[in-house]
């Protein structure tokens, strides 16, 4: 089929990676394959990426000139981006320095950031004050990706469009850790006797999935729905009926696999909003799926699930002219207008 985008003018879209990790690099790499915009920084305090041209860091034959710094404010300063991409933790309290210089900087900020993708759960004080930053320096701070982000919020919520009424919403994602990226497979205890994954919730090295809260809360507040609490459950072992394997964790019969947790936005007493999220070596179905309980009824069923690195970046990088062309102030998905993916130009949905 014939192309049919348009060519549009004028300056390139700059941007500064702010953690050049595995999402970082992958957003940066599908940067390098679009026009009307350009990597102008980059932001990491590893010893084993500062001082190289990213490009190098990326597996990029050609360099771009641009060298990671671990000096957040003077790659700001010197490059003014339009945007941060910001990818170096799951936490609002960690993020909060980091995303506030961007903004002082005058940059709008997409970040991926569990708990920024709602952050008024983790922290209303801290949120605030991101929110009157950003309005003071007339520049957006979003946190999102895949989930939280889209296929546990944002989507759910743009199912209900067509629904009247609404009883309950259930959204699960079952993901076969074995396609997915070794440190995500040890983050999730494959391969650890049940004992040692107990003890290693215990201590927080296993931390589950961060974000279940955030996709509740946010999925309540597009409802307009005044839930009484948000109920996470605790993480549980999935624990292996038989020997399964990826390419490098073996997990024989009654060791685990990988984990399963879930969570419910409670409201009038009964649980309106369930999360359910389970990840592990073995799933022999792959899928995301909603369920809305109303009029009419939804089920909807994504089969195989969206590959979680794969979506965050495309999230990430088809946010970016939203979240540019958005009015100040810290905003979460269901503030933004309906998501989409970009044409190769990223400068076409820009306005100036
Ligand atoms: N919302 C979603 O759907 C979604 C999806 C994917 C990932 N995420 C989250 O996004 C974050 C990034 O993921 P990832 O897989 O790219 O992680 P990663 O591979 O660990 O990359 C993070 C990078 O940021 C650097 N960094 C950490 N703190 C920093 C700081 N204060 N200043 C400068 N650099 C810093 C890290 O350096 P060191 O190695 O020295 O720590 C690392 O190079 C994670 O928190 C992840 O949970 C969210």
């Amino acid at each position: 089929m014939m192309s049919k985008e348009a060519s549009p003018e004028g300056p390139e879209i700059k941007v500064v990676i702010y953690g050049v990790g595995e999402i970082g690099c992958r957003v940066a790499r599908l940067l390098l394959k679009k026009r009307g915009i350009r990597i102008v920084g980059a932001i990491d305090r590893s010893p084993q990426k500062v001082g190289r041209d990213i490009a190098e860091v990326l597996g990029v034959e050609n360099p771009l000139g641009v060298t990671v710094s671990r000096d957040a404010a003077k790659v700001l300063s010197e490059t003014k981006p339009d945007i941060v991409v910001h990818t170096t933790t799951s936490f609002l309290r960690d993020a909060y320095p980091q995303v506030l210089t961007a903004v002082e900087h005058g940059a709008n900020v997409v970040s991926t950031t569990e708990e920024l993708s709602y952050p008024y759960i983790a922290d209303p004080e801290l949120a605030e004050s991101l929110d009157r930053a950003a309005k003071l320096h007339g520049v957006t701070v979003l946190g999102t990706g895949i989930n939280p982000g889209f296929l546990m919020d944002t989507l759910a919520i743009t199912l209900t469009a067509v629904c009247q009424e609404i009883d309950k919403i259930k959204v699960k994602r079952v993901m076969n850790a074995a396609t997915r990226r070794v440190p995500f497979q040890k983050k999730i205890g494959a391969g650890l006797t049940v004992d040692e994954f107990t003890e290693k919730i215990r201590t927080g090295v296993i931390t589950g999935h961060v974000g279940l809260e955030q996709s509740i809360a946010m999925i309540a507040a597009a409802l307009g729905w005044n839930l009484d609490k948000v109920e996470v459950e605790l993480v549980e072992p999935v624990v292996a009926t038989k020997h399964v394997e990826s390419e490098v964790i073996k997990v024989e019969p009654g060791r685990v696999a990988g984990l399963r947790q879930r969570a419910h936005g409670v409201m009038d007493g009964k649980k309106v909003i369930t999360l359910d999220f389970q990840a592990y070596i073995g799933a022999e179905e792959e899928y995301d799926s909603v369920t809305i309980e109303g009029v009419p009824e939804v089920h909807e069923r994504i089969s195989p699930c969206v590959h979680g690195d794969l979506g965050t970046v495309a999230v990430v990088v088809n946010m970016i002219p939203k979240v540019i062309e958005a009015p100040p102030g810290l905003k979460t998905m269901k503030d933004l207008p309906v998501p989409s993916a970009t044409p190769r130009d990223m400068r076409t949905y820009l306005s100036c």
